[in-house]
């Protein structure tokens, strides 16, 4: 037998007992007459002891070892005169009669251990050591088991899982596609999916009722902490269901994983808000609600009265920022150098404390009367010790956005996004289409797919901006975990929905005339959705990076920097696949 147990196996219990197990050296050290090795699988690592002392040969291999050596060990269980509570395995040692040496290793270029001294960088280059690594080896345990979980619930359902091809056609709608050439058809491109939108609802054309698929998706998009150009997707569609049928069963499986996942309850139902309010008060589509601090419109209560910044503006907008007045000046110059920050791009902001008599002083006091000032206090809702913030501008939705960027800043400065905590909610009655200034016209916002809204659909010859659509988002934490939408399966819908969204027929016919086609042939009512996995994996493992649950992710310009990827690929595959590479002038 190669090994009897692994390395985070043993107890006091088997004290006495004769085993063999095998590992990497995590670290060698020497003690007079005897070498403890701690010795590291994915189980854990127990503590070797060799007593070299009157063993020549075992003192010569000892003596050789080095970190992250692979070895296979001998020897007996024995309980450990200084026990080290930290470690599983901490009550015993093994006293090792024979040491065979699997394999040597040079110095690893950091050290493998929970803290590391490697960065970023050379961690993914040497991505595969990192791995060994418990904190990042334990989330990839974790997203192992949430996967598990995920296809015990659903199968639980009914659902069947079903694969649907990786080299499809290319939907330009959303994001952008990465492409893959194709040697039997020169000049042609498959493109990797960016989701399996289109072959889910087909397949519910097929009567497969419940799919579910645990899928990679691509999108060719500029990265952020929690976007990779692949990552995996959750995708599941059902037939005859209206939207609260989906809601209710993935809410149900989102309960799920929190109780199998973190021990954590929910026997609330979770809330639901408009998009329209969750803009309104938060100015988001994807709230943090781990604390409230909701913004208050105060057009009424400071416009007109001669300060200019404000009567000149579209919005203006507080926040409470509860027991906060403490701020000092420079704590609060600070926020106002965050606010002015170009990505987020507010022109300045407006600060008004609560003192403890009552009375409000504020950086506008000049142009607001105490009486004013205590109208502004009614109407933030604020308590002595409280502070009130305050942006304005000319654009009602980009100051939205900006005071959302300012109160998600003072939570994380006041400690309220608090990552053992989890505030979860569903955002629903999203708007069908947004203004596209890059393409000047209408794009679908969830896609062209999603059903309006039944009592929204006369508005689509008048007001489509004003059409909401049955497509829902679950939001957790200022996350946005998935989401899906009830479909368009009737064709002349969808035929209208992608004039509004400004295709010809002829190029509707072009590159969605397969499910246009399809729908010709009782397509039943269908909606579905699809949730993050790297997104969640990381939320239930607090990270702040999606990267950190990927086995082998790519960094922020979207390469592998371990198998260095993208690369130049050589002529004779390029004359083969009868393509020709020219750079132009700007790359
Ligand atoms: P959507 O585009 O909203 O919907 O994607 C669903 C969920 O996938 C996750 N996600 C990502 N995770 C990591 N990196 C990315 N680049 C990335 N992009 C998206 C998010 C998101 O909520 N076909 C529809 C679903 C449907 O309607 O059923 C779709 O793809 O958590």
């Amino acid at each position: 037998m190669f090994r009897t147990n692994t390395c985070g196996e043993l107890r006091l219990a088997d004290a006495g007992r004769e085993v063999t197990l095998a590992g990497w050296v995590q670290r060698v050290r020497k003690m007079g007459g005897m070498t403890f090795v701690d010795l590291r699988d994915r189980y854990g690592i127990t503590q070797v002891v060799f007593n070299t002392e009157h063993d020549s040969a075992l003192n010569d291999a000892a003596n050789h070892l080095g970190r992250e050596f692979v070895i296979q060990i001998r020897g007996k269980v024995a309980e450990r005169t200084s026990k080290n509570s930290q470690l599983p395995t901490g009550d015993i040692e093994i006293i090792a009669d024979e040491l065979n040496i699997l394999n040597t290793s040079e110095v690893p270029p950091f050290t493998i251990e929970d803290e590391s001294d490697g960065g970023d960088d050379i961690r993914m280059r040497y991505r595969y050591l990192d791995i060994r690594r418990n904190p990042v080896r334990r989330n990839l345990e974790l997203r192992h088991r949430m996967t598990m979980e995920v296809r015990r619930y659903l199968d639980g359902k009914g659902f069947l899982e079903i694969e649907t091809p990786m080299l499809i056609g290319s939907t330009p709608e959303g994001a952008r596609d990465f492409v893959v050439p194709s040697r039997m058809n020169p000049g042609q491109f498959y493109a990797l999916p960016q989701s399996p939108q289109t072959l889910k609802q087909l397949l519910m054309v097929s009567g497969m009722d419940r799919y579910f698929q645990i899928v990679k998706c691509f999108r060719d998009e500029d990265l952020r902490a929690d976007r990779q150009p692949e990552f995996t997707q959750i995708d599941c569609e059902m037939s005859f269901v209206e939207q609260n049928d989906i809601i209710e069963l993935f809410e149900g499986m989102a309960k799920h994983l929190f109780k199998q996942m973190l021990g954590i309850e929910f026997n609330e139902p979770w809330q639901r808000m408009t998009w329209a309010n969750a803009m309104k008060y938060y100015g988001s589509d994807k709230p943090d609600l781990r604390f409230d601090m909701k913004f208050v419109e105060l057009m009424d209560v400071l416009k007109g009265k001669g300060f200019s910044v404000f009567d000149n503006a579209a919005y203006i907008g507080g926040i409470n920022a509860k027991g906060a007045a403490h701020y000092t000046r420079k704590q609060l110059d600070a926020l106002t150098e965050f606010v002015k920050k170009p990505q987020i791009g507010a022109k300045g902001m407006v600060y008004a404390r609560v003192e403890e008599n009552g009375n409000v002083k504020s950086s506008v006091d000049k142009f607001y009367t105490q009486e004013q000032l205590q109208e502004l206090r009614t109407a933030m809702n604020a308590e002595p010790g409280d502070l009130i913030l305050i942006l304005s501008g000319d654009d009602a939705m980009r100051t939205r956005k900006q005071l959302c960027e300012l109160r998600l800043e003072v939570g994380r400065q006041l400690g309220l996004r608090d990552k053992d905590k989890f505030a979860c909610l569903w955002i629903v009655d999203f708007p069908m289409f947004e203004w596209s200034d890059e393409e000047q016209r209408l794009m679908a916002m969830h896609h062209p797919f999603t059903h309006p809204k039944d009592e929204d659909i006369p508005l689509l010859d008048t007001k489509p901006e004003d059409v909401r659509a049955d497509a829902y988002d679950m939001v957790i934490n200022g996350v946005e975990v998935g989401g899906g939408s009830i479909r368009i399966h009737d064709s002349k819908l969808q035929a209208k929905m992608f004039e509004i969204l400004g295709f010809t027929p002829e190029k509707a016919q072009a590159q969605f005339g397969f499910l246009m086609n399809a729908f010709k042939y009782g397509a039943p009512p269908h909606g579905g959705l699809a949730y993050g996995l790297d997104r969640w994996v990381s939320l239930f493992a607090g990270l702040d990076s999606i990267r950190d649950c990927i086995a082998f992710p790519k960094n922020n310009s979207g390469r592998d920097v371990m198998l260095d990827a993208p690369a130049p690929i050589d002529q004779k595959q390029l004359d083969e696949l009868n393509l020709e590479v020219v750079l132009s002038e700007t790359k």
